[in-house]
């Protein structure tokens, strides 16, 4: 993972609970978060991850701790959050990142398969979102989903994840407006496609596979994880006080179609 030299004190005094944020793109937004000087408390199922990620957070000069946790189980989840609070303190900013994917068409997946990426995903953001409510009665808390190209185009061999994220994004829309009157701000970051990521090892597994999906970009590289957690920095902020339900793409204009000439 690269390392940020830029640090501040954005985020000083700031409790994060960040959900599927011992790997990837979500290891990588805690470290943002834990360079700008939150403090930082992870969760995700391995136990292994989670303490592995703690060690890299506290490295990065921040208090952190963690639990392992399915997000699919919501007493879990709930029992986490009360974890974070008793140990941090309290909850600025919520993180629902927990995902899970791999390439299929749909006559080659089981009821059980497609429920399996459904229930992490998009029941796996309820859950972490309806139990986190209650403990976001700070000023200017906020919580960030992550969804994904797949939230708003179709894609082959992707139709759990392009249900599920469709679903995290509407979702997202609609807590925004629910809870906008208690002070809550709900938005959601859309990457593109992130170097050095399990996603990507998953969808694009061959360096033809890479070449191809960098060469329709607009901004012709895949982005970092370090590009999604300053998104995310600037969601949680006070530069943002007044966005809620805005779906971030940060993603070197995937979003706007295919940049290949010839
Ligand atoms: N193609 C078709 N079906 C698949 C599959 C594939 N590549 N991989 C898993 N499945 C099926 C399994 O066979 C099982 O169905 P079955 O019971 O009918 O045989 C079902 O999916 C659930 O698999 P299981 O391994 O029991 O689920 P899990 O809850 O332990 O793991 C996954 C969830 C499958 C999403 C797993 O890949 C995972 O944990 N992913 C997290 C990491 C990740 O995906 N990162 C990228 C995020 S974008
Ligand atoms: P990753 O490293 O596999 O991250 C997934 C995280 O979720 C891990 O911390 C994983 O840890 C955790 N997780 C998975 N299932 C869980 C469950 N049931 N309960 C709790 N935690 C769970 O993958 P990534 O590629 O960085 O993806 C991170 C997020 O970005 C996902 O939401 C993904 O959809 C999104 N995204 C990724 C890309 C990309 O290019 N990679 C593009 C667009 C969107 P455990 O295994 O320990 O549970």
């Amino acid at each position: 993972m690269s390392s940020s030299v830029f640090r501040s004190d954005l985020m000083a005094g700031k409790v994060a609970y960040m959900a599927g944020a011992t790997s990837g793109i979500g290891l990588g937004i805690a470290r943002r978060f834990a360079e700008h000087g939150a403090k930082v408390y992870v969760v995700s199922r391995s136990l292994d991850k989670v303490e592995a990620a703690v060690t890299t957070l506290q490295a990065a000069g921040a208090e952190a701790a963690g639990t392992s946790v399915d997000v699919r189980t919501f007493p879990d989840v709930e029992r986490s959050l009360a974890d974070c609070v008793q140990k941090l303190g309290k909850i600025d900013f919520v993180l629902a990142a927990a995902a899970g994917n791999f390439p299929a068409p749909a006559m080659g997946m089981s009821d059980r398969a497609f429920k399996a990426v459904i229930d992490i995903d998009l029941l796996g953001t309820f859950n972490v979102l309806r139990a986190s409510f209650e403990h976001l009665n700070t000023p200017g808390a906020s919580i960030v989903t992550i969804t994904a190209p797949q939230a708003e185009a179709p894609y082959m061999l992707q139709s759990h994840a392009c249900a599920a994220k469709a679903g995290v994004l509407m979702l997202t829309k609609t807590l925004a407006m629910e809870w906008g009157a208690a002070g809550v701000r709900v938005n959601a970051v859309s990457p593109g496609p992130i170097a050095d990521t399990e996603g990507m090892r998953r969808l694009a597994s061959t360096p033809e596979m890479e070449q191809k999906a960098v060469q329709r970009l607009p901004l012709g590289r895949f982005g970092t994880v370090d590009e999604i957690g300053d998104a995310c920095l600037f969601l949680a902020s006070d530069a943002a006080r007044y966005v809620t339900g805005a779906s971030l793409s940060v993603d070197g204009g995937m979003g706007l179609g295919d940049a290949h000439v010839g």
